[in-house]
């Protein structure tokens, strides 16, 4: 009884300290950074008992840069709210040997480090999606669900999530190996079957499940394979507004995507018909369909064009087959989700005829495209160095080297970025010193994808 107040008061006293800081952090930024700490050498022998969120950064770079403000945020809302979490950050140029032991290839990049393990953000850089990845992954692996109010709150809160339904079993080991991967983009949850919500039906005990789209879906190990590659197909929800950076996700998939190529500043008929179109199918033909398709609409064409090395007329409706990066496209307009699903039914059966793919020729074709559009790109930012460039024989020959570059960088690339996380992936040590799982990136960890759209739909070649 004692003891309560005396908190209440420290709480009160933290929160005002708080409160004083968030109307000073305008004035004097610098006072702020006091809840992020600055990491040094030390912090090998140090961090053992912690969990620590650190953002490895250079500080030449602009990302970096970019982030630090949003990182003061974490910082500051990680201490306000009490997180047992801790925040750093460390100049990953300056401590390279410790920076490289914690797996860290690009800048900035950002880690949670839980005992052996560490785990890779991959999210967009703000600051509550990166508390809610702190959150997520600092926590229990398997959060039980012991009541059935419990159940219902999760539902209110995650757009997706897992569920194992039963008590111990082998099946029970390879939910917890799963979740040990790919709790960085997902929540996983156990329950007893009394708390399970009433509509579910289980015709086998025990089950995993995932409960997104208003629905439910249960994991089949004999038609749905390993329960990892399971659940980083089923981890997205049936409709999606799709960027860059969502595609290349969704390439884990190995799933057809099929999305309506629209200008949602458009408000005629046109584009917001494709869009519903798109959305009436992915929810009216799910049970047919899931299995094979994700579904979504994607805002511009630029990026699509620029990933497909065609030019699109928007609004229209483009499939991606993300495990071959072929594509497929009608010459004329989708009318109605009858016309789709009948699109889909002759992709699915091989009637209509793909384009693209990860032959030689695309190969071939990506060298002739980059090096147009940088041609492209360099007259219209300076006409006269252009001329200048590719009026004089030197012209050609740096053509003939950008082509012998983007070839060789393009390999090399693609080698580095998914080199790694097969391997680790493979080797699911959880002692591992540091662990990755599907850790993609080099470079600027999370460049905006729409540098390189390539590498969307690249990512399966091997
Ligand atoms: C909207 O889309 C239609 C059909 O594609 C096009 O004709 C029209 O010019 C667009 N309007 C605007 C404001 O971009
Ligand atoms: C998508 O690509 C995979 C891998 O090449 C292939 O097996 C599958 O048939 C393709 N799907 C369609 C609909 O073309």
């Amino acid at each position: 009884m004692t003891a309560f107040p005396a908190v209440s008061m420290a709480a009160r006293r933290r929160r005002a300290s708080l409160r004083l800081c968030a109307t000073v952090f305008l004035l004097d930024v610098a006072f702020c950074k006091g809840f992020v700490e600055d990491l040094d050498e030390s912090f090998k022998d140090n961090r053992k008992d912690d969990i620590w969120l650190v953002d490895f950064y250079a500080p030449w770079c602009g990302h970096c840069k970019k982030l630090e403000p949003v990182w003061n945020e974490v910082g500051l809302e990680m201490k306000s709210i009490g997180s047992p979490v801790k925040v750093g950050k460390m100049d990953a140029t300056s401590y390279s040997s410790m920076a490289s032991e914690f797996g860290v290839r690009g800048y900035p990049t950002i880690k949670l480090l839980k005992g052996d393990l560490a785990y890779n953000y991959r999210g967009p850089r703000t600051k509550d999606d990166i508390i809610e990845f702190a959150h997520r992954v600092s926590g229990a692996l398997i959060r039980p669900l012991p009541s059935q109010q419990m159940f219902e709150h999760v539902q209110k809160r995650h757009r997706v999530f897992f569920v194992y339904v039963g008590g111990e079993s082998p099946l029970k080991e390879k939910y917890i190996d799963a979740a040990s991967e790919l709790i960085v983009y997902t929540y996983f949850f156990s329950a007893s079957e009394e708390v399970v919500p009433e509509y579910v039906t289980l015709k086998e005990m025990p089950a995993v499940l995932v409960f997104k789209d208003e629905t439910y879906f249960v994991y089949d190990e004999y038609e749905d394979g390993d329960l990892s590659s399971w659940i980083s197909r089923e981890r997205f929800q049936n409709y999606l507004t799709v960027d860059g950076f969502l595609l290349y996700e969704l390439g884990d998939t190995g799933k057809l995507v099929a999305i309506a190529v629209i200008d949602e500043k458009n408000t005629s008929v046109e584009h917001t018909r494709l869009k519903s179109i798109i959305k009436e199918v992915a929810r009216d033909y799910r049970d047919q369909f899931h299995r094979d398709l994700q579904f979504g609409h994607m805002d511009g064409n630029d990026y699509i064009n620029t990933l497909l090395m065609d030019e699109l007329n928007i609004p229209t409706v483009v499939v991606l087959n993300t495990s071959n990066q072929q594509y497929f496209l009608l010459d004329r307009q989708i009318q109605s989700a009858e016309d789709m699903v009948q699109f889909i039914h002759s992709i699915l059966d091989g009637t209509v005829q793909a384009q693209g793919g990860d032959s030689i020729w695309q190969r071939l074709k990506r060298i002739v495209f980059d090096a147009k559009s940088t041609i492209v790109s360099i007259f219209k930012s300076s006409p006269l160095m252009g001329c200048f460039l590719f009026g004089l024989p030197l012209g050609v020959i740096s053509i003939m080297c950008y082509g012998i570059y983007t070839a060789d960088t393009d390999g090399g690339y693609i080698e580095e970025r998914y080199e790694v996380p097969r391997s680790e992936v493979e080797g699911q040590d959880p002692k591992e010193e540091s662990k990755e799982p599907l850790e993609p990136r080099s470079q600027d960890a999370l460049a905006p994808p729409h540098q390189e759209p390539k590498d969307v739909l690249e990512k399966k070649t091997d």
